[in-house]
């Protein structure tokens, strides 16, 4: 008998590829972390905290993502907290996350580089032993700071060159366009690293022309804005850009007043190599599977989306070739098996 809609999107072998990982950390992990670390918050309880989760746009929301990453002070916390993740991702099928990490946000309070990515190359070590979860992480920088603290951060993590995969761009993302960095995403892409950048979250789609021409994204991160824009939509589709989506994310920043008016499904009628998220699912009220789930419910999205989205997230992540085979034949599996 064939799974019901939610069942299917539950069922699906899926890849996170667009998941910071601070923005996993849920409130009541902050809290025992401040205690941990005798960190004093400005909120005197949980459910203090989570009532200041009302955002209004994207500044509003960092501003309070930054204040609760403060907690993280040891390599065992950034371990604890990425743990955490992947123990939520498994209960979703996630058999594969490519996870951002904000370097700058901890080295600026002290915390070294090598604390920060031993920790979270750890859990990742773990991730695949205790769920058989491949996972990667990727370094991004913060747009709001300069491009020589950009490049001083990659240099600052060659030491550890071998546990991250690529680079990112986010943060304040209007005012701060991908040009601000060409040099330093040039000297990533030197190093053979992935390249990916948020563009077209707030920000125009001129933003996302720029990630493409000058950064050379192999990744759009959002880039919901590039429905504005036919010949940039238009490249988009022959050239197979994936785009990360995270439509609870951009429901929670105001970027779309309802789920039901979100452009996923343009985006991927318009034959897109789109993708759906969590971002900062601690923040926006979800992980992966329930941003399926509510972005299904809202959109009327079918079981061929369903697979589609499966599909491209396979097909967008920097996975090995051998294991995104096995992944897409799990897929194929699911359905042929009736239970699609
Ligand atoms: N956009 C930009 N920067 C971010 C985000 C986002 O959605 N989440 C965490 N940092
Ligand atoms: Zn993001």
């Amino acid at each position: 008998m064939a799974r019901d809609l939610p069942a299917l999107l539950a069922a699906l072998p899926k890849a996170e590829l667009h998941v910071h990982i601070e923005g996993t950390l849920e409130p009541e992990m902050i809290f025992a972390l401040a205690r941990r670390n005798g960190v004093s918050l400005p909120y005197a309880s949980v459910e203090e905290l989570r009532k200041a989760y009302a955002f209004t746009d994207l500044q509003s929301f960092l501003d309070i993502y930054y204040a609760g990453a403060s907690v993280l002070l040891k390599e065992q916390d950034f371990q604890d907290m990425a743990m955490a993740y992947f123990e939520r991702a498994a209960a979703d099928n996630v058999v594969r996350a490519e996870i951002f990490f904000d370097p700058q946000t901890h080295t600026a309070r002290g915390v070294s580089m090598e604390t920060v990515i031993s920790g979270l190359h750890g859990a990742c070590v773990q991730a695949r032993q205790r769920w058989g979860i491949s996972a990667d992480l990727i370094l991004c920088f913060l747009r709001h700071l300069s491009e020589e603290e950009a490049l001083a951060t990659l240099d600052a993590a060659l030491p550890w060159r071998q546990h991250f995969i690529g680079v990112g761009l986010d943060s304040s993302e209007v005012g701060h366009p991908p040009v601000k960095f060409a040099r330093v995403f040039e000297r990533a892409r030197a190093l053979g690293l992935h390249v990916v950048a948020h563009a077209g979250e707030e920000g125009p789609p001129e933003y996302i022309w720029q990630a493409l021409d000058i950064l050379k994204a192999e990744r759009i991160d959002h880039g919901v804005q590039a429905v504005n824009d036919p010949a940039l939509m238009q490249r988009l589709a022959k050239e197979r850009i994936p785009l990360t989506v995270c439509p609870l994310s951009n429901l929670k920043l105001c970027v779309f007043p309802d789920l039901r008016e979100h452009n996923l499904p343009a985006l991927l009628d318009a034959g897109l190599c789109a993708t759906i998220n969590s971002d900062d699912p601690a923040y926006f009220g979800g992980y992966i599977n329930d941003n399926f789930v509510q972005t299904f419910a809202a959109t009327g999205m079918t079981r061929e989306h369903a697979v589609q989205l499966a599909r491209n997230s396979i097909e967008a992540s920097f996975a090995p070739d051998a294991e995104k085979d096995l992944w897409l034949r799990k897929i194929d599996r699911l359905i042929e098996e009736g239970s699609g």
